[in-house]
């Protein structure tokens, strides 16, 4: 009985998404995050949105370390400002220059480098 209930905790944080963010550097990069990435990147920054059905490209997994640490910075913060097409990837990733100040979208990289725990190249 209680292992079970002990179990059932287990699952419910298990399931927690990345975004409870407890580093105050990154919060409000992390709300962003859920409000305009993670229908397509997904609650667990994994790619895995629930906008990704009819995506004839998905997008990008921001949690791993091998895939994000491939891309320098400049490149991450040019497909977030200007969209995927800017970077020759799939213009499925949408440009958000007229969301986001030049600030979020610099600090959005900063957030993607911590989510991916990975040293991106310059
Ligand atoms: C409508 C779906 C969608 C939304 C919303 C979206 N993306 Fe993407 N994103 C994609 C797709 C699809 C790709 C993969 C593009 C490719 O590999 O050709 C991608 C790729 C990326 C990449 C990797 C670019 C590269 O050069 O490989 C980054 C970084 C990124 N997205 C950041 C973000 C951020 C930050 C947000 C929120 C502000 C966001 N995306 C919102 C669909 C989306």
């Amino acid at each position: 009985m209680l292992a079970g209930a002990l179990a059932a905790v287990t699952v419910v944080l298990g399931a927690q998404p990345v975004a409870a963010e407890d580093d105050a550097n990154f919060k409000s990069s992390a709300r962003l995050y859920d409000t305009y990435c993670a229908q397509c990147h997904g609650v667990n920054r994994n790619g895995k949105g629930v906008n990704t059905g009819g995506l004839s490209v998905q997008p990008r997994d921001h949690a791993d370390p091998v895939g994000m640490a491939s891309l320098p910075r400049d490149e991450i913060v040019r497909a977030i400002r200007d969209g995927g097409a800017a970077v020759n990837k799939s213009a499925l990733m949408p440009p958000w220059s007229s969301v986001f100040t030049e600030e979020q979208i610099q600090k959005m990289a900063d957030y993607l480098g911590h989510v991916c725990k990975c040293t991106k190249p310059n």
